[in-house]
């Protein structure tokens, strides 16, 4: 074994992950000594895969579906951030084996629009956001952060938008899924967490009729990159960021943390990891 620090994201599956190539890309670019791999886990495995990490040479983790939530409760410290959306993504190692665990999605997600829209001002009126699963969570806890004046989310199984609701209070509301198209009007923000608009997957249906063409659109799908959401919104003339840029910048803290530098997301980075 080399002294050659090293870290891994974990799922299930775990070959479609684009990690490897982000992190590895940013290790030969910085020309630092390290490694990144992919590992496929079983839930049953997940924890003594975690705890015989650190003595393999690995600094920390990525972690993805569907571990983010049940990687929890081997943490032994939390952030208030992955603490408040309930899931990990970003764990450190530390010298005495304790797990320090992070939820960078959000921070992904907000460096993404800040960078793809540099005008956005997330203060200047409500966001509407379709979908309710974890990557909704996470935006939700961003765009709070950021200070959003209200929240609007629309999911198919609506139950689970009500839940957030009663995580998240007062500035968050929910309408049907049926009406969903309403809750673009007047939204300065637009986000499509749901998996609507993926290679393979349904498309997305939402007329965008009561949308203002002075919304920033954003989609968490990136395959394909300009999903047909996206191009709706851009055909009325809204400024749209894709999704892939969340990915990279989601990568940046962990990055920084494991190998001591706070690596860049741009044009040659989404190529590196395009390619
Ligand atoms: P993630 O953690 O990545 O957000 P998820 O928890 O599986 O993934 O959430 C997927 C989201 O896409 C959910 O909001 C889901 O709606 P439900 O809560 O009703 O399942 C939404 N979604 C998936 N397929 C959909 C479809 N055909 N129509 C509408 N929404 C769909």
């Amino acid at each position: 074994m080399t002294n050659m620090p090293r870290a891994a994201v974990l799922g299930n599956p775990i070959s479609h992950s684009l990690s490897p190539k982000l992190h590895s890309y940013w290790l030969n670019r910085y020309e630092i000594a390290g490694e990144y791999t992919a590992i496929k886990v079983t839930e049953d495995a997940l924890e003594t895969t975690l705890r015989d990490l650190p003595a393999q040479g690995f600094i920390g983790a990525n972690v993805t579906l569907p571990y983010k939530v049940s990687v929890m409760q081997f943490a032994d410290q939390i952030t208030d951030r992955a603490t408040l959306i309930g899931a990990a993504n970003t764990l450190t190692f530390k010298e005495d084996g304790r797990i320090f665990a992070d939820n960078t999605d959000g921070y992904g997600f907000m460096a993404n629009l800040q960078q793809g829209a540099p005008d956005w001002d997330p203060k200047a009126g409500p966001a509407a956001i379709f979908g309710a699963g974890g990557a909704s969570r996470a935006i939700i806890v961003a765009l709070a952060d950021a200070g959003v004046p209200e929240i609007i989310i629309a999911n198919r199984t609506r139950a689970k938008a009500e839940a957030l609701r009663a995580d998240f209070g007062a500035r968050v509301s929910v309408v049907d899924w049926v009406q969903a198209d309403k809750m673009l009007d007047g939204a300065n923000t637009v986000v499509n967490t749901t998996s609507l608009g993926m290679a393979g997957a349904h498309d997305f249906k939402v007329s965008l009729d009561a949308m203002s063409t002075k919304a920033v659109v954003t989609d968490i799908v990136y395959n394909p990159l300009r999903t047909p959401f996206l191009k709706a919104a851009s055909d009325k003339g809204c400024i749209t960021v894709d999704g892939l840029g969340m990915l990279l910048h989601q990568g940046v803290p962990g990055f920084e943390r494991w190998f001591g530098r706070r690596p860049e997301v741009d044009d040659a980075t989404r190529a590196a990891v395009l390619s």
